[in-house]
């Protein structure tokens, strides 16, 4: 990318994408188009393809999806696939049709198999049964690695599936039954200093064990890896290390500052035992992950505190 090329960011005002707005406008890239679903609906297959003839965009990051935790996950398997697959159907082969230089889809460390061999490698996809509670989503992201797979050996198309594992950042989704594990926990935590309870429950055993990443270090991931020709297949993003719920529950309290105890609800769902992404290819390709766990927590509790009022419900 030059840094007035033409770049398209779908889902900029997600916690990808406006992660990755905030790299490109920090690294001093100037031609960025962004547009809201109010004006551009990514669900709507002719709405797509009129934008993509009109703007022209060269280069695409694609960080629109239908995305949320365990119970959305479970609850809204329908939803999942479809939306998943019509946004990236839609993006990607408009793309195509549009002559885009380079496209970024984003896949989720979620769609490897349930019981892959740990740490995760790029090859273990598509080999063994999902993770049943969010089989919707994982079968739409599939399909989205296996098209640009498809469309580079098609047509010579020079888009890119990555990978990333767990995120967690500013912009994140606080909703206690569409968060990931990570809100969810700084959520119930500060609600429980605020409120002076005794205890907070947190969902699972507190034994399956995951790996986070700071979300600003996958968007200067995203940024390096547009700009790597070298980098062409499927990628993982991470910083390979994981944490037991337990773990992580005990850190984001300390970070927080509640004082009470810790209570496992084993009645809900666990998920995957473990998901850890082997990052050797990325690192030998020169990008590594750059913010510890303690520091991005800290991070994103000073944002919540500044936004608490407004976050998404
Ligand atoms: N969060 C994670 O832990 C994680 C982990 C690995 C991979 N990823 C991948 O990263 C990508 C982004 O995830 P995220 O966490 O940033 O999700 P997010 O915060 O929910 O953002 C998703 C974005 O997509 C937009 N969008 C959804 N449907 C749309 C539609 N029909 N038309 C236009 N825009 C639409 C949303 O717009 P609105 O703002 O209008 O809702 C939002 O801006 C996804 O592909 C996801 O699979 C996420």
């Amino acid at each position: 990318m030059n840094k007035n090329s033409k770049i398209f960011i779908a889902g900029h005002r997600g916690m990808v994408g406006s992660a990755i707005l905030r790299e490109l406008e920090k690294q001093g890239y100037n031609n960025i188009i962004t547009k809201n679903r109010q004006e551009l609906d990514l669900l709507n297959q002719q709405a797509v393809a009129d934008f993509f003839a009109a703007e022209k965009p060269e280069f695409v990051f694609l960080a629109a999806a239908k995305v949320g935790g365990i119970e959305a996950n479970r609850s809204q398997l329908g939803a999942f696939t479809y939306e998943n697959l019509q946004i990236q159907n839609n993006v990607i082969h408009s793309s195509y049709l549009n002559g885009v230089k380079r496209l970024i889809f984003l896949g989720s460390s979620c769609i490897y198999p349930r019981l892959a061999p740990q740490p995760i490698k790029e090859e273990y996809i598509l080999t063994g049964a999902l993770e049943p509670t969010n089989y919707g989503y994982a079968i739409a992201k599939i399909a989205g690695v296996k098209m640009c797979e498809a469309y580079r050996a098609q047509y010579g198309c020079d888009f890119v599936p990555l990978m990333p594992t767990n995120l967690y950042g500013i912009n994140d989704n606080f909703d206690l039954n569409g968060s990931h594990v990570l809100p969810a926990l700084m959520r119930k935590f500060h609600e429980a200093k605020i409120a002076g309870e005794k205890f907070v429950e947190v969902w699972g055993s507190g034994a399956p064990k995951r790996e986070l990443l700071y979300v600003d270090d996958l968007a200067e991931a995203c940024v390096f890896v547009m700009n790597n020709k070298n980098v062409t297949e499927l990628t993982n993003i991470g910083n390979g290390e994981d944490s037991t719920i337990k773990e992580l529950a005990e850190l984001v309290k300390k970070i927080v500052g509640f004082v009470g105890e810790l209570k496992f609800d084993s009645t809900k769902p666990d998920g995957a035992p473990r998901k850890c992404l082997d990052v050797s290819k990325i690192n030998a390709l020169g990008w590594k992950a750059t913010t510890s766990l303690e520091d991005g927590l800290k991070k994103v509790y000073e944002w919540y505190l500044q936004q608490n009022s407004t976050i998404k419900k």
